[in-house]
């Protein structure tokens, strides 16, 4: 019966707190070992970044965002009180653009800050050149603010001739072969950007995590715990170095996620099969794929429990479901609303969806949603346990620190009820002081002030230099 069915889906996607324990502690173990070498799949890895602002940085930047929804040019002026102004335009992506050659990518990326100087009236040719910090939303092995390799793309981006190059250089080559005014001074993986930017507007902040297209996570650790540092001149200086983690290739051999048929299938399917495990259990990319996939089976399963059986177009194509319809449905606060967002969006006439079906894609949705809310929960619980605030399975230290965590990404700003269901998770694996002693907020426009922030410690680096 369709009651069977769907209870037996249900245990498939359910995660018991012990599950939840589990996996938080592989993590903090995956975590050692990212730090202590290179070319781990966790790649743990260091930024340079060694000082975490504190609101009275000052200075105007441009920045350049690139790898979550929208691209984007930036115009950042800190003030040096903890307020910021920030003008900025969005440009298109194309999915030709992600996946042709890179020269063609950031010849794109130039034209486009172009154009912003153009718009902004500051392309004047006499102008002394213009500081830019770019985001750059991928894995990067930086081995300097300004400086960093490409390890692979992630998310959809497969532009050809760019892994293993510095793209900070691949960037400073299309402003120079544009005689643009410009120099990227700094690089910053968006997640560092959330980071400093929560930090500049709130006063402190020990990780920045990012639920959107992706997932990621960088924190505040000690230079000492970074022990494939070595004998560098970073290690000797020792103190404190932001790290970006890069946990969306948290357990590539899926050894511990919950992985179920759906997201086998997500996987093979995907451009990048077995790798970004993790996340391709929460990001905002996928939740609509591995939802959709689910709606299908139940479709075709027989006799059927969706749709009598139909589908459409929409359903049929690959991530044609959007992971944006899964939280207007969630949002919906009655059957007729879900069903409106069912007709609009999925290409159904009124008469095909019945009440059971729109309360079963509703059921859907939540399941793969609460999923993966759970599951993030666990990376912030296993920061909150390297950095010593917290132990596995409850207790906070004693000294009363408050955890600053700050968030941005289309997930956790609109899905309806993610950062609670997150909350919850982080709660059933260190404990319930978890309300007093994280804090949780949104990074606002982490990419643009992040990107400052980074292009203000390089200056001043490079000043001080010989
Ligand atoms: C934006 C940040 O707000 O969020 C970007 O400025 C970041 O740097 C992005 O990449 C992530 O969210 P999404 O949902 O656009 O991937
Ligand atoms: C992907 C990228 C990572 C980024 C995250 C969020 O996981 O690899 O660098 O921080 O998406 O945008």
């Amino acid at each position: 019966s369709t009651r069977h069915v769907l209870e037996s889906i249900s245990k498939q996607f359910h995660l018991p707190d012990e599950r939840l324990h589990a996996i938080t502690n592989q993590f903090v173990k995956d975590f050692a070992l990212g730090l202590g070498e290179y070319a781990k799949p966790m790649a743990m890895i260091p930024t340079f970044v060694t000082g975490v602002p504190d609101g009275t940085e000052k200075g105007t930047f441009l920045a350049l965002d690139l790898g979550g929804t929208n691209l984007r040019v930036c115009e950042v002026q800190l003030n040096g009180d903890k307020t910021f102004k920030l003008r900025q335009q969005k440009y298109k992506m194309s999915e030709i653009l992600k996946t042709g050659e890179a020269t063609a990518l950031f010849d794109y990326l130039a034209d486009s800050v172009d154009s912003f100087l153009t718009e902004r009236g500051l392309d004047l040719e006499d102008q002394e050149e213009l500081h830019l910090g770019l985001t750059f939303s991928f894995p990067v092995e930086q081995s300097a603010l300004d400086k960093g390799i490409l390890l692979t793309w992630t998310k959809g981006f497969a532009a050809k001739n760019a892994v293993g190059n510095d793209v900070v250089r691949l960037l400073q080559d299309a402003f120079d072969r544009k005689h643009l005014h410009v120099k990227c001074v700094a690089l910053v993986n968006d997640t560092v950007g959330a980071l400093l930017s929560r930090a500049y507007t709130s006063g402190g902040c020990l990780l920045g995590a990012i639920f959107g297209t992706g997932t990621n996570g960088a924190y505040v650790e000690d230079v000492k715990n970074i022990t494939k540092l070595g004998n560098s001149a970073a290690a000797a200086k020792g103190g404190k170095m932001i790290v970006n983690t890069e946990w969306g290739a948290f357990n590539n051999t899926r050894s511990i996620l919950p992985t179920t048929p759906h997201d086998n299938k997500l996987d093979r399917e995907s451009i990048n099969p077995k790798f970004q495990a993790y996340e391709k259990f929460i990001s905002g990319m996928y939740l609509g794929e591995i939802t959709r996939n689910l709606l299908l089976s139940l479709i075709d399963s027989a006799p059927p429990v969706l749709f009598k059986g139909n589908s459409t177009p929409v359903l049929n194509s690959h991530y044609g479901f959007d992971t944006a319809f899964m939280s207007d449905i969630e949002a919906a606060t009655s059957v007729k609303d879900i069903k409106a967002v069912i007709v609009q969006n999925l290409g159904f006439e009124d008469d095909q969806v019945s009440d059971q079906d729109a309360e079963i894609v509703r059921w859907a949705c939540e399941l793969v949603a609460t999923r993966a809310a759970k599951l993030s929960g666990c990376a912030v619980a296993a920061v909150a346990i390297q950095t010593g605030h917290a132990r596995l399975g409850g207790g906070f230290s004693k000294d009363d620190s408050k955890l600053a965590v700050g968030v941005d990404g289309s997930l956790v700003q609109f899905y309806p009820g993610f950062e609670t269901r997150l909350r919850a998770s982080l709660r059933a694996c260190v404990g319930e002081d978890v309300e007093k002693r994280v804090e949780i907020g949104m990074a606002k426009d982490g990419s643009g002030v992040g990107a400052a922030l980074c292009a203000l410690q390089a200056i001043k680096q490079n000043t001080r230099q010989p």
